[in-house]
């Protein structure tokens, strides 16, 4: 075994100060950002903020009006979409319903200049990479929306791209086949090392998905970084508020000593936060976040080491796995969201409990 770190992936995709207009709308604001090779990388931001045309202009199926995308070092200006290294899966996942899925999985070779059975073979491998082995005489319309999904990804695999673009490719699955296929997609993704760039509105997809993922809002990245940098040190409240649940809580700052900042937070008190835990300021009014996982409800009699604050459950949400409770903090009117995690012999509280709720300093994130 050897000690030295693993060395980082070459650079894949490189968007330099991007700009794009449609008409009078300024579509892509100055887009810089690195996806790197192997990566599985997503976007992601609510309707509208530019996810799809940012994926357009890695395709080239949309020019830019200033600045540069390369891909594996080349400026892809002049390269039309046909001749980049890139395939893309459209939301409308648009199989041929009158075509069998061999012959959809296979369309892209029709001017391959291999032979009629090395081809057969490259369509059968390539259905058993997305789990669809011996489909190939199947009629492509006979499929569940899951299966054409697969041979959607099968079709644009064949082709080896370096890059893989996908548009919301599971947006049309019920929730049980969504999370089905994103495990689906991440083992082949490991299994092919390809490139894959995802597009989502859905963040815990992408979540869930992806080694690194960039938040946009209106033609901006607001953050990029990996999942768990995202979720525990947001750079601004509107990230944190985008990526899953978040309390705010109204916060002044009382003092700054050796890179630690001092605050005063409603109904919580004093507490001493570290530099990291205070992301960039984005003229945010200062507030603390708080995730509803690193607060925790006391039962009668448990103890703990952490600080605690008294409180009146102002509501109860059932999830089966997961309670939620709405407490109002330390006689104010500061309401968190919390959740505990249900086991048995554990009770769900009721609405109008008092309870002592355990804190950390450690948790908040500051934003000002
Ligand atoms: N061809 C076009 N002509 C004019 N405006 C466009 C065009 N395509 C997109 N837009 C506008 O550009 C903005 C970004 O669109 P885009 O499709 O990239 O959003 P998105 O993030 O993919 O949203 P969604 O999640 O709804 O798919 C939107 O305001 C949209 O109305
Ligand atoms: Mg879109």
């Amino acid at each position: 075994m050897s000690n030295t770190p693993p060395k980082p992936k070459p650079t894949m995709i490189e968007f330099r100060d991007v700009h794009k207009y449609y008409g009078e709308y300024h579509a892509l604001r100055g887009i810089n950002g690195t996806i790197r090779a192997g990566e599985f990388f997503s976007l992601l931001g609510p309707s509208g903020c530019g996810k799809t045309t940012l994926l357009r202009t890695i395709a080239g199926f949309e020019g830019i009006d200033s600045g540069a995308v390369l891909i594996d070092g080349k400026d892809m200006a002049r390269v039309p979409a046909n001749l980049r290294p890139t395939n893309m899966v459209f939301q409308s996942y648009a199989i041929f319903p009158h075509m069998s899925v061999a012959e959809n999985v296979g369309f892209g070779l029709r001017r391959d200049p291999r032979s009629k059975a090395e081809k057969a073979r490259a369509v059968e491998d390539a259905l058993e990479m997305v789990g669809l082995k011996g489909y190939g005489a199947r009629a492509a319309h006979a499929l569940s929306g899951g299966q054409r999904q697969r041979v959607a990804l099968a079709r644009a695999l064949i082709l080896k791209p370096k890059v893989l673009l996908l548009d919301e490719p599971l947006s049309a699955l019920d929730k049980k086949m969504r999370e089905h296929m994103q495990v689906e997609l991440i083992k082949l993704q490991r299994q092919v090392g390809i490139t894959f760039v995802l597009v989502t509105h859905d963040q815990e997809e992408a979540l869930v998905m992806s080694d690194r993922i960039a938040v946009m809002f209106e033609g901006e990245i607001a953050q990029l970084a990996d999942p768990e940098t995202l979720y525990r040190r947001p750079n601004s409240k509107k990230v944190a508020d985008f990526i899953g649940t978040m309390n705010f809580i109204p916060a002044e700052v009382v003092g700054e000593t050796g890179g630690q900042i001092e605050v005063q937070v409603k109904g919580l008190g004093r507490a001493r936060l570290e530099a990291e835990q205070c992301p960039a300021g984005r003229g945010d009014a200062p507030v603390v976040g708080l995730r509803p996982e690193t607060l925790t409800l006391l039962y009668p009699g448990q103890t703990t080491t952490e600080r605690t604050v008294d409180g009146i459950i102002d509501e109860v949400i059932y999830f089966g796995d997961m309670t939620y409770y709405d407490v109002y903090l330390g006689g104010t009117d500061v309401e968190v969201r919390l959740s505990m995690r249900n086991t048995p012999g554990r009770p769900i509280l009721e609405v109008g409990s008092k309870v002592d709720v355990a804190w950390s300093a450690s948790a908040l994130v500051l934003f000002r």
